[in-house]
C-alpha cells in the first residue's frame, strides 16, 4: 500500500509540475496562454481524437486519486487497529505530527480541488465577472484578494504535503538507506515543495500586485 501511495504520488508530482509550467505562460500574455489551453485539447491528434489525450490524463488522475486516498485510508485504519488503547506517553510526537499534517493536508487539498475545478473547469461560478477565455478567467479571478488568499493557503498545504510526501516515498522506495542518500532525498523533498508552491503562487500574486 505504501508503494501504491508512492507511485500514485509520483504521478501527481509530474502532473503538478506540468500544470505549474503551463500556468507560468500567464507571463507570456493572453495569446500565448489561450493558445496553450487550446493546443492542450489537440494533443495527440490525429492519432487520438480531439481532447483524447486530455481525457486519458483525466482518467489517470482520477485513478491515481482513488489509489492514493484509498491506500492512505487503509494504512490509517490498520495503524488505528494495531493499537486500540492509547499510549500513556506518546513518544513519536514528531512523526505523529507529520502524519497528521499529511492526513489533514490531503483533505484540505481535496476541498481545494473541488473549489478549483468548479471555478476553472466546470465554470460553476465566476469570481470577478464573466469571461470569454482561460486567460481572462484566471486574470479576473486573481484580481480578487480573497481568491488569492484561498490559493495561497492551498499552495502552502500543497508545498508541505509534497515535502513530507516526497520524503516518505523516498523512504518507501529504499532511497534513504545511507546518510548521503537521505540528505539528497531531503533536499529533493524540500525543493519539490518550494518549486511547486512557489511556481503556482507567482501568477496569482503578480496579477493581484498589478505586475501582469
Ligand atoms: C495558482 C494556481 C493555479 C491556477 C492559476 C490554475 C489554473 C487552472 C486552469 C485555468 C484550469 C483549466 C484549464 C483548462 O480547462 O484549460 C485548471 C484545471 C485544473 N487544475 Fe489548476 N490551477 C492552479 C493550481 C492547481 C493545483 C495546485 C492543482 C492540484 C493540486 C490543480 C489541479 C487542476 C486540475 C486537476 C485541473 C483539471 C484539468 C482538466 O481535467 O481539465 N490546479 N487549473
Amino acid at each position: 500500500m505504501k508503494i501504491v501511495m508512492a507511485l500514485s504520488g509520483a504521478f501527481f508530482v509530474l502532473y503538478v509540475l506540468a500544470h505549474m509550467y503551463g500556468n507560468l505562460k500567464m507571463f507570456a500574455g493572453q495569446e500565448a496562454f489561450d493558445s496553450y489551453a487550446f493546443h492542450l485539447r489537440e494533443l495527440g491528434e490525429p492519432i487520438l481524437p480531439y481532447e483524447g489525450a486530455l481525457w486519458l490524463i483525466r482518467v489517470a488522475l482520477v485513478g491515481a486519486l482513488f489509489a492514493h486516498a484509498g491506500s492512505a485510508f487503509y494504512l490509517w485504519k490498520r495503524a488505528n487497529e494495531a493499537r486500540r488503547t492509547r499510549y500513556a506517553v506518546k513518544r513519536a510526537a514528531a512523526a505523529s505530527l507529520s502524519s497528521k499534517t499529511m492526513r489533514w493536508g490531503g483533505v484540505t487539498l481535496l476541498l481545494f480541488l473541488a473549489f478549483h475545478l468548479m471555478q476553472f473547469t466546470f465554470h460553476t461560478f465566476e469570481v470577478g465577472g464573466s469571461f470569454l477565455g482561460p486567460y481572462d478567467r484566471v486574470y479576473g479571478a486573481f484580481q480578487v484578494w480573497w481568491v488569492v488568499a484561498i490559493y495561497l493557503a492551498a499552495l502552502g498545504a500543497l508545498g508541505m504535503h509534497l515535502k513530507h510526501g516526497v520524503w516518505s516515498a523516498a523512504q518507501t522506495l529504499g532511497l534513504t538507506s545511507t546518510p548521503r542518500a537521505a540528505r539528497h532525498a531531503k533536499a529533493t523533498a524540500v525543493a519539490t515543495g518550494v518549486v511547486v508552491a512557489g511556481g503556482f503562487a507567482l501568477p496569482p500574486l503578480s496579477i493581484l500586485l498589478g505586475l501582469i
